[in-house]
């Protein structure tokens, strides 16, 4: 009979006793094992008739729950008189599984190093959407309606008209400063670092997205000398003392008067090298004056407030800084070239 045989098995249990692992091991397999008694016991409950099955399965359950009690028990007392050692070999004079850290992607290295510089000076960082509407990106920027970079060639367009006229994916981080003067009344002093894309053709130098950081100051009486002065104090703590700065008259539609802002080569100082095709300076960054008309679309009154700004690409830095020439490089995900700037002290 099936009872029986649990009420001796119990006994069993009850009686059973030991401080040692194998044999602790051996009980373990004989009642609780796969193929061990428990489980046979279930098996043959399997062919009791009904009635039976009412009482001797409570029977049952009970000698389960005593078994696995009893082990735990038995093994806890085992485990804390035999300590981890009797079980591990431990050999603690072996040399440790080495751990690899990630590294920072170059670019974001640089992002770092400039939001660091701007915000000594008090500049806050502001983010935007990468997917914008016609307003933000172009219209409030003061982009003329036949403007070429409205162009197809020129933007990926998601949707052309509709309710906000054409979607398209940001073309520069200038969108963000249409976004943030929008929301609120000046002072503004933020940064905008993200992501923007232009329909070029993948190549060494051109790619359809890169990374953009725009700066943004708006108050009382900002004047160009303070654009200047901001620019030339970045370029000192990015390049070090002694790169020189000078700013080229350009134009953007959203800022009058507008500059381009070249500095001393950073790697041949000036002499003349293959970065700066010989003429010791590169171009790193726009700039300009905001345009009135700019600010009246954000609904900033221009006759009190006036304000300057600046737009710089992330990869043409990182160029200066690591002398990455293509462009290629920074979306490719190769370790071999991201793990070279895990140390960089930049
Ligand atoms: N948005 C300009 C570009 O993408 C850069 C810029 C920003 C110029 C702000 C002037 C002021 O080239």
């Amino acid at each position: 009979m099936l009872q029986d045989q649990i009420t001796q098995y119990t006994a069993e249990v009850n009686a059973f006793d030991t401080h040692n692992a194998d044999e602790l091991e051996q009980f373990r397999i004989k009642f609780l094992g796969t193929k061990g008694i428990i489980k046979d016991i279930f098996d043959q409950f399997k062919a009791v008739s009904p009635e039976e099955k009412r009482v001797l399965g409570k029977v049952l359950n009970e000698f389960k729950q005593l078994t696995e009690a009893k082990y735990q028990a038995l093994n806890e007392t085992v485990e804390s008189e035999q300590g981890l050692a009797g079980h591990v070999q431990l050999d603690l004079t072996l040399p440790g599984e080495g751990f690899e850290v990630g590294a920072r992607h170059p670019l974001a290295l640089v992002r770092r190093e400039i939001i660091e510089i701007f915000n000594k000076l008090g500049f806050s960082v502001a983010e935007g959407p990468e997917i914008e509407d016609d307003w933000h990106n172009f219209s409030a920027l003061n982009f003329p309606e036949e403007h070429p970079a409205r162009d197809m060639q020129d933007t990926f367009f998601i949707k052309k008209g509709g309710e906000k006229g054409d979607i398209a994916l940001r073309t520069h981080t200038s969108s963000v400063q249409v976004r943030m003067m929008e929301a609120g009344q000046p002072p503004f002093r933020a940064l905008m670092p993200g992501r923007v894309y232009r329909n070029e053709a993948i190549s060494a130098r051109a790619h359809c997205f890169f990374h953009q950081v725009e700066g943004l100051y708006v108050d009382e009486k900002v004047s160009f000398a303070d654009l200047k002065q901001t620019l030339f104090y970045f370029v000192q703590e990015l390049y070090g003392e002694g790169t020189k700065v000078r700013f080229r008259p350009s134009y953007f539609p959203f800022t009058e008067p507008s500059a381009e802002m070249d500095i001393s080569c950073t790697i041949c100082k000036g002499e003349g090298c293959q970065m700066c095709k010989y003429s010791g300076w590169v171009e790193i960054l726009g700039c300009g004056m905001v345009d009135p008309n700019v600010l009246e679309n954000c609904g900033i009154d221009s006759k009190k407030y006036s304000g300057f700004a600046f737009g710089m690409g992330i990869e043409r830095i990182a160029n200066l800084k690591f002398e990455i020439k293509d462009l290629r490089l920074f979306s490719e995900n190769d370790v071999r070239f991201l793990k070279q700037y895990k140390s960089a002290l930049i």
